[in-house]
């Protein structure tokens, strides 16, 4: 696990960038698992930007998002879907038919729809790099508290955490999902390398028990411990609970002169 502190929101955006339009770069045909919230912002406006300069080309490769409301059609402004629309997929040249997100309105047999979620991922090939962010809950995707780390594509009920930060994007409680379509904990493990992104101070607590806490379904991203190339990219806000800040600069250090290729 690499844990690489920026100091800011922006450098963390950054950092994310240069390492996923390197992997763009180095495996055209890559398969990206990507996610939403305010988190990836940043890392979208910098690939974005990339692409407008020529210097990234998106046109062979794949896209699997993390997950989707319930019950919120493509075309709502607060589905997943819309999001990506707006801050990347109308921004670059992914190609239409390789963009996978759930569908929040599918109605009936959940377990069908997720375990072709699954099937579909791994038709493409498995998913080569995964993007996450996390909620105060120490949630990815929307694998809430408890979930199984065995988890795979399922439907979701939320914590009563994730509705209220969320529901100021709604007009009403009543409006708010109280379910989605996620991937699960073992879905993300199977990603052959993982980003988790992190900043500002409400997340540090759930930083610190993902990266130095027991590995527990009680913080879904503890079970990143457990996968074998993790590297969060966070600012010294979220970094601020960590005991062995120290330490994760001096394998920085060491990973660069002994290992670079584990940065790239
Ligand atoms: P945020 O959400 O990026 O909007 O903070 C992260 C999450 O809940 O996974």
């Amino acid at each position: 696990m690499l844990v690489v502190i920026k100091k800011d929101y922006e450098e963390v955006s950054r950092e994310a960038a240069r390492i996923v339009a390197g992997a763009v770069r180095c495996r055209p045909e890559i398969v990206l698992g990507l996610a939403t919230g305010s988190t990836p912002l940043g890392l979208y406006k910098e690939l974005i930007a990339l692409y407008g300069t020529g210097d990234l080309d998106f046109s062979r490769a794949t896209s699997f998002n993390l997950d989707e409301y319930l019950g919120l059609p493509a075309s709502h402004p607060q589905s997943f879907h819309h999001f990506m629309e707006q801050s990347l997929f109308s921004k670059i040249n992914l190609p239409r038919q390789n963009i996978h997100i759930p569908d929040g309105m599918v109605g009936h047999d959940y377990e069908a729809y997720c375990a072709n979620y699954e099937q579909a991922i791994k038709s493409a090939g498995g998913i080569d790099l995964q993007v996450l962010g996390i909620g105060r809950n120490g949630h990815v995707g929307f694998n809430e508290p408890t979930s199984s780390l065995a988890s795979r594509t399922r439907l979701k009920a939320l914590s009563r955490e994730t509705i209220e930060d969320n529901r100021h994007f709604f007009a009403s409680e009543s409006e708010m999902p109280k379910c989605a379509i996620t991937m699960g904990i073992g879905t993300i493990l199977d990603s052959r390398r993982v980003l988790l992104l992190a900043s500002g101070r409400s997340k540090a607590a759930a930083v610190a028990k993902a990266i130095e806490g027991p590995i527990t379904s009680s913080v879904s991203a503890s079970a990143l411990q457990m996968h074998p190339d993790v590297t969060f990219i966070i600012d010294e806000d979220a970094a601020y609970s960590l005991t062995q800040r120290d330490y994760y600069r001096h394998v920085l250090e060491m990973t660069r002169i002994f290992t670079p290729e584990r940065l790239s």
